[in-house]
Order: structure tokens, then C-alpha cells, then sequence
């Protein structure tokens, strides 16, 4: 027998409940797994929570509770989600569960003893924030974001993982195995940062108390990223390694991809099949963070039913990309392909096999040409959804599978089965459009019961099934073939929203969706003297060109008159800004900074900008009518 399919999601920080982005993820890898199953095979579904390491450290200190209490609250609100949502994970993991820190301590030796691992002293620059060593260009792009503060001088001892000496095996893993990663542009990412040199990875801190300690040198914590990847090790049943599909976001693809396929060469073991990395829901253009405090969370969707926010996260994300979340924009979706689409297809549909037919399902004895096409475009969608679907991409399924329903629609309105029901001379017409429109449903419900286990069941039934349509398999399945017996019981599928009385809800909520941010700065530096602060030459400029840094997402180089004369400066703004928008803008510039080369180029003076460690950099912006070289005092 095959060996089932084990599909994973990352495991979620602790360090905060779960907002939709979590849901997402967990979502998708439940979509693919009941798809799975209704393809006839066994699953393994692994979920869990990661729970070591430095932010849960300090989020518990910050509550003066300790991190297990903190991690014990927030699964629960993961674990009681999960339930309410249907998830049909095997294992919630836990990376303070004892078989998981049993599994990492005893990889670790192992890996130590063969010498992948070593101990040495690393000396260098490390960023607080992001709790990790920083290269050389690395430490150049936060300077160049003003974010040199953030960067200390350490010299410690440490464990480091030997991945530089996985180079060359990891870029023929991505050679002879084109779907390692998708989607493919994510793929070329990777490549890219692998070719690009891979320096030795430090896995363990003495900084840190909360963490699985080193066996044998205990004063040092192994590394939350070996700590977590190794869940979907300890996560998995022997008989279902190694992974078929782990989903992961966009932000922890590098580790998922370089990181954790090098662990695994290194302990001989073999490789996943496929890393599926989503893209994030974005509000507006930000990234959802709490620090932002634009976070949506979960619960505030379900009021609509679990299957509508699944059926939303599949329809409007394609993934890989990243999607604009918007309150509206979710309302309208349901609308118009639950409530209407599908929803009014199936009532008309049922009640007139209801009032033409007593319920009993006709069997076409003749076909125009029209029913013909709407038969034959059928035996189309089916093995087009179950491709596309198979291919993760639920977006796409779904889309042929609704335009396929709206060409349903334009069926019934040339057909006109209300006019041909007065004339019994016409029933064998009529058989037939009752008969594709049922055929049509019924396949509607067996292929989006993945994706809506619970509006796909009702569908089910009302079309007069007695089974379950998620126990039924894809595989075989007669599209034309005749119905189980008379309809069922006729349930509306989805309830129209009131939009506009439900938007004005939203916003009259207690805990209104989008509430006051917090801030993530440092506290404020040590005080320097007026004379110092005076050194300081700060002028008014005005961008004349702007252009990309080429290889950089971060960088653009930028031509500036500060009226005594124009200036090549070259900021890291290239995540907020697009270079056109820059032009003509202005800017206070720190004039008298020292040149220094960034990529290549002279820059020459510094924009000055606001921004929290989690906000984009927001340009200091001069009023309209102040001129290129006026003193900023
Ligand atoms: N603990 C690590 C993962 C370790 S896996 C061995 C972690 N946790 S996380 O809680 O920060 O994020 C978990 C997942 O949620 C990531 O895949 C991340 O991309 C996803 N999302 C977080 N915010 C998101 C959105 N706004 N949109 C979509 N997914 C996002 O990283």
C-alpha cells in the first residue's frame, strides 16, 4: 500500500492568538487534505504550535506569567478554534511536548557526534530585533534604513550547523526536483540566496533560558528554527515520512527550503516533496501585525459560518501571491457566489424538479444541442477542478468551477423551463435541462466539499443523498450517471448578508476591527548635548530621479538637490516607496553625513524618515512650499 499523504502547516508562535493569516495557512492544509482523502488516499495532517524561544519569553515576562502559562492560554484559543473550524488534523504538536524535545536533543547529538555540528566562537554583529547574526551586507542594508541601532557587537560561543557544506547537494536537490518549492518564482528566490554563498547557521544561544537546552553543555538553548522544523519529524507517524506538501508563508520559505532539507540530508534522512509557500493578507498595503493593529481576527469572520471564510480564503487568494484583505470585499464574495450563484441555482434547480417532476429526477432520453454542450462542458470542469485542486490551486478550481455555474445560469434563461412545463410535448426537453442542472449540483457538491464540508453536505442531501459526500471519492464518479432516488429536504445553502447592516456593526463593535496600534520602538537613546545634536546638518532637498538599485528590493538610488548642489543619495525605502513616486517630493536630508558605498554606489547624505520596527519607513516630508536647501533647525 502507498504510503499516506502528510501534509503539514508551520507551527504557530505562541507569542499571540490567531488571526487570519494563521487561519489561512491551516485552512489551506485543510482543504488539501480532505481533498486528498476524497481522492481515495490516507492522510497525515499535522498542525501544532512553537513555543520556545525569545519573543515568548519576553511576551510572558511582559504579563508576569511564566512562557509554559503563556503557551498553555494561547494554544488553547488555537486548539478551541481549530475544533470549532472542523480541522481534521491527526496531531496538535506541541514543541514543549517531551517527545518533541527527546527528538531534537537526540538529533542534535547526533548531527554533533557525526560533526555536522561544531561548537566555535562567533564574533560579530547581531541584531536584537530580528535575534539573529548579521552578514556584512546585511548590517550595510539596516544602516541604510537607519536602523543601526538595532545592531550590537557580540562575541559568544555557539553551536553552528556545517550548512556551508550543503551548497552545492542543496542546489542539485533544486535541480533534479523542479517542484521542491512552489511557486516557481518563490523557487528562483531561493536559488538565487543559495548560489549567493551559505554561510555556517548558529544554532544555539546562551542568552536565552526558555528553550530545549544542549545535550550536555547545558547552558546553552538549541535554537528555536532547529527546535521547530524538527516538529514535523517528531509529528510524524513512521509509516508516513517523509512529507508530501508542507505550507508554509512567504516570510519562513528560507528556512523551510535551505534550512530544513540540509538538516535532514545531514541526518540521512529523506527530503519533502513539495514546499508550498502562500503569500500574506495584506490590510491595504501593510502586512497584518499586532503591532500595526490591523489584525483581523478569526472570530469575527465565523459569524458568517466556518464554510463562507473557507470558502473566501480558497476563492480570493491565489496562492503564492499576496491579497488585500477587505470587510466588504469578503461580504460581496459570499453574496455573490454563495448566497446568489450557487445558492439560487440550487433552490431553483430543486424546486422546480419539486413542482415539475414531484421531486423525482428525470433521466434524459434526448439532448439538443444546447443541453448536449452544457453535458459535455461538465464532463470538462471535473477533471479541470481536480487537476487545478490537486495542483493546490483552489483559486483556479473554483473559478471554472463557478463559470461553469454562471453559464448554468444563461442555460436556464434560454431553456426557460417555466414555458416549456406548460406543454407536456415538451417534457423530454425539459427532462433534459432538470437533468443537467441536477448533474451539475451534484458534482458541485462533491467537488467543493473540501472546501465547504458543511454547505457541500447539505447540497447533498437536499439533491437526495443519504451518505456523506466527504466519505464518497472522486475517482470513478458517474457524472451522468442516474439519481440515488428522489430529492431531499430543500435547505437554503447560504444566507444573504446585509452589508450595509452588517459594515455598520463592524464598526460599532466594542473591539473594533482596527484598533489603536501599539507601538514597537526602542526606548529612548542616552541623551546627547546641544553641540552635539548642532553637528547635525539637516537641509531641505528635493528628488530629482529616483531609480531601483539593481539586485536590491531595498535600495534606490536617488539623485537630490539640497540647493547648494544636487547629491547621489541612495536609501532604503524601496519596500515602501516605488521610485516614481518619489519624484519632485520633498525631503529633509542629513547633509554632512560621510559618503559610504552601498552596493557599489557613493551615497552621499541620508533621507530622514519615521517608522516603528514594524511600519514602513514614512519620508519626512517639508511643507509644500519650503525650498531645496532651506536649514532644517
Ligand atoms: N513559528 C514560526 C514557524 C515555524 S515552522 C517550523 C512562525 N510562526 S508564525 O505564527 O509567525 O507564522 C505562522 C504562519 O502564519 C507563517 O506561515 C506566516 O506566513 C503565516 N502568516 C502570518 N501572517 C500572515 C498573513 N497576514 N497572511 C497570511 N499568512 C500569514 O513563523
Amino acid at each position: 500500500m502507498s504510503k499516506p499523504f502528510y501534509v503539514t502547516t508551520p507551527i504557530y508562535y505562541v507569542n499571540d492568538r490567531p488571526h487570519i493569516g494563521h487561519t489561512y495557512t491551516t485552512v489551506l492544509a485543510d482543504v488539501i487534505a480532505r481533498f486528498h482523502r476524497m481522492r481515495g488516499e490516507q492522510v497525515y495532517f499535522l498542525t501544532g504550535t512553537d513555543e520556545h524561544g525569545q519573543k515568548v519569553e519576553k511576551a510572558a515576562a511582559a504579563r508576569s506569567i511564566t512562557p509554559k502559562q503563556l503557551a498553555d492560554e494561547v494554544v488553547a484559543n488555537y486548539t478551541e478554534l481549530w475544533k470549532q473550524m472542523g480541522m481534521t488534523h491527526f496531531r496538535f504538536i506541541r514543541t514543549t511536548d517531551e517527545d518533541h524535545k527527546a527528538q531534537v536533543q537526540r538529533l542534535f547529538k547526533r548531527l554533533l557526534d557525526k560533526g555536522d555540528i561544531y561548537k566555535a566562537t562567533y564574533k560579530g554583529l547581531y541584531s536584537v530585533s530580528d535575534e539573529a547574526y548579521v552578514t556584512e551586507t546585511q548590517a550595510k542594508e539596516l544602516q541604510a534604513q537607519g536602523l543601526a541601532h538595532q545592531l550590537i557587537e557580540l562575541e559568544e560561543e555557539t553551536y553552528f550547523f556545517r550548512l556551508s557544506a550543503y551548497q552545492d547537494r542543496l542546489l542539485k536537490l533544486y535541480e533534479e526536483h523542479p517542484e521542491f518549492v512552489q511557486p516557481d518564482f518563490r523557487f528562483n528566490e531561493v536559488k538565487r540566496f543559495v548560489e549567493g554563498g551559505l554561510q555556517d547557521l548558529s544554532i544555539s544561544r546562551t542568552s536565552i533560558s526558555w528553550g530545549i537546552p544542549v545535550p550536555g553543555d547545558e547552558k546553552h538553548v538549541i535554537y528555536v528554527w532547529f527546535d521547530a522544523l524538527l516538529n514535523y519529524l517528531t509529528g510524524c507517524p513512521a509509516n508516513s515520512w517523509p512529507p508530501d506538501l508542507q505550507i508554509v508563508g512567504k516570510d519562513i520559505l528560507r528556512f523551510h527550503a535551505v534550512y530544513w532539507p540540509a538538516f535532514l540530508m545531514a541526518a540521512g534522512m529523506f527530503l519533502p516533496t513539495t514546499i508550498l509557500a502562500h503569500g500574506w493578507w495584506l490590510m491595504g498595503d501593510d502586512k497584518m501585525s499586532k503591532s500595526k493593529g490591523n489584525v483581523v481576527r478569526p472570530d469575527t469572520l465565523l459569524r458568517f459560518g466556518n464554510d463562507a471564510l473557507r470558502f473566501y480564503f480558497m476563492r480570493d487568494m491565489q496562492v503564492g501571491h499576496d491579497r488585500g484583505f477587505s470587510y466588504e470585499g469578503f461580504m460581496d464574495r459570499l453574496n455573490a457566489d454563495l448566497a446568489n450563484g450557487l445558492g439560487n441555482l440550487a433552490s431553483r434547480t430543486l424546486s422546480m424538479i419539486q413542482r415539475y417532476r414531484g421531486g423525482v429526477v428525470p433521466m434524459p432520453t434526448v439532448m439538443d444541442e444546447l443541453d448536449q454542450e452544457m453535458a459535455t462542458q461538465l464532463l470538462a470542469v471535473f477533471p479541470e477542478y481536480l487537476e487545478q485542486a490537486r495542483a493546490s490551486n483552489f483559486h483556479g478550481a473554483l473559478d471554472v468551477l463557478w463559470t461553469y455555474l454562471r453559464t448554468l445560469d444563461g442555460y436556464i434563461v434560454k431553456a426557460e423551463p417555466w414555458k416549456l412545463a406548460k406543454d407536456p410535448a415538451n417534457d423530454p426537453k425539459l427532462d433534459a435541462v432538470l437533468a443537467n442542472l441536477y448533474r451539475a449540483l451534484r458534482a458541485t457538491a462533491l467537488l467543493v466539499a473540501p472546501v465547504m464540508p458543511e454547505l457541500a453536505q447539505t447540497l447533498w442531501e437536499g439533491l437526495g443523498h443519504t451518505t456523506k459526500v466527504a466519505e464518497t471519492t472522486f475517482h470513478g464518479f458517474a457524472l451522468d450517471g442516474p439519481a440515488i432516488g428522489p430529492i431531499g429536504e430543500s435547505k437554503p445553502l447560504f444566507q444573504r448578508i446585509d452589508k450595509e447592516k452588517e459594515m455598520s456593526d463592524l464598526m460599532a463593535d466594542p473591539a473594533p476591527a482596527v484598533a489603536k496600534p501599539s507601538l514597537d520602538v526602542p526606548e529612548i537613546r542616552e541623551t546627547v548635548d546641544a553641540d552635539t545634536f548642532f553637528k547635525v546638518d539637516l537641509r531641505v532637498g528635493k528628488i530629482l530621479e529616483a531609480e531601483r538599485v539593481p539586485k536590491s528590493d531595498k535600495l534606490i538610488r536617488m539623485k537630490v538637490d539640497i540647493g547648494l548642489e544636487q547629491r547621489t543619495i541612495v536609501g532604503g525605502i524601496g519596500k515602501a516607496y516605488e521610485p516614481a513616486d518619489l519624484l519632485n517630493r520633498l525631503v529633509v536630508v542629513v547633509a554632512n553625513l560621510a559618503p559610504r558605498k552601498l552596493m557599489g554606489i557613493e551615497s552621499h547624505g541620508m533621507l530622514l524618515a519615521a517608522s516603528d520596527n514594524a511600519s514602513k519607513p514614512y519620508l519626512i516630508a517639508p511643507p509644500a512650499d519650503a525650498m531645496p536647501g532651506f536649514l532644517v533647525k
